[in-house]
C-alpha cells in the first residue's frame, strides 16, 4: 500500500504499481484539470507539483509516489484563484485552453523558486510546455504580471 497526499488530502493506493499518476488523478480521483497530451514527458499538459516542484504526471508511476505531496491545478489555492490564475485571466492567455493547466502549474513552480524571473528564466523553464495555439508571448506576460503579486 502506497501512502501520499493529493491537494492536502491523505490518499493510499494498492493497484497497478505501473499506473501513471496522471491516470490515477483523472480516472480514480476525478481531477480532470490535469490533461493528457503525449504520455511521454514531451508536452507538459500533465504537469503537477511534487513537493512544490513541477513534474510530468504521465511518466510518474504510482509505485514512486509514496510519501509525496502532489498538487494539481485544482489544489493550488485554498482561497480563491491563485495569483498566477488571476494573471492568466488579466492577460487573457488561453486560446483553446488545453495546455493551460500544465502551463499554469509550471509557472507556479517557477515563481516559487524564482519570484522575479527574467525572460531567459521564463523561456528556459517553460520550454517543455507546448502550446499548439502559440500563446507563448501571453504566457510570458502573465508570468511577469503574477510575479508582481507573488514576490
Ligand atoms: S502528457 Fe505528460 S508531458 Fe505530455
Ligand atoms: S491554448 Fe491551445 S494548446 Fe495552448
Amino acid at each position: 500500500m502506497t501512502h501520499f497526499k493529493v491537494n492536502g488530502i491523505e490518499r493510499s493506493f494498492d493497484g497497478d504499481p505501473e499506473m501513471p499518476l496522471l491516470w490515477y488523478l483523472r480516472d480514480i480521483l476525478g481531477l480532470t484539470g490535469t490533461k493528457f497530451g503525449c504520455g511521454m514527458a514531451l508536452c507538459g499538459a500533465c504537469t503537477v507539483l511534487q513537493n512544490g516542484k513541477a513534474i510530468r504526471s504521465c511518466t510518474k508511476q504510482m509505485d514512486s509516489v509514496g510519501g509525496l505531496d502532489i498538487v494539481t491545478i485544482e489544489g493550488i489555492s485554498e482561497h480563491g484563484p491563485h495569483a498566477v490564475q488571476t494573471a492568466w485571466v488579466e492577460v487573457n492567455v488561453p486560446q483553446c485552453g488545453y495546455c493551460q493547466p500544465g502551463q499554469i502549474m509550471q509557472a507556479v513552480s517557477l515563481l516559487s523558486s524564482k519570484p522575479k524571473p527574467t525572460d531567459a528564466d521564463i523561456d528556459d523553464v517553460m520550454a517543455g510546455n507546448i502550446c499548439r495555439c502559440g500563446t507563448y508571448q501571453r504566457i510570458r506576460a502573465a508570468i511577469k504580471e503574477a510575479a508582481k503579486e507573488t514576490a
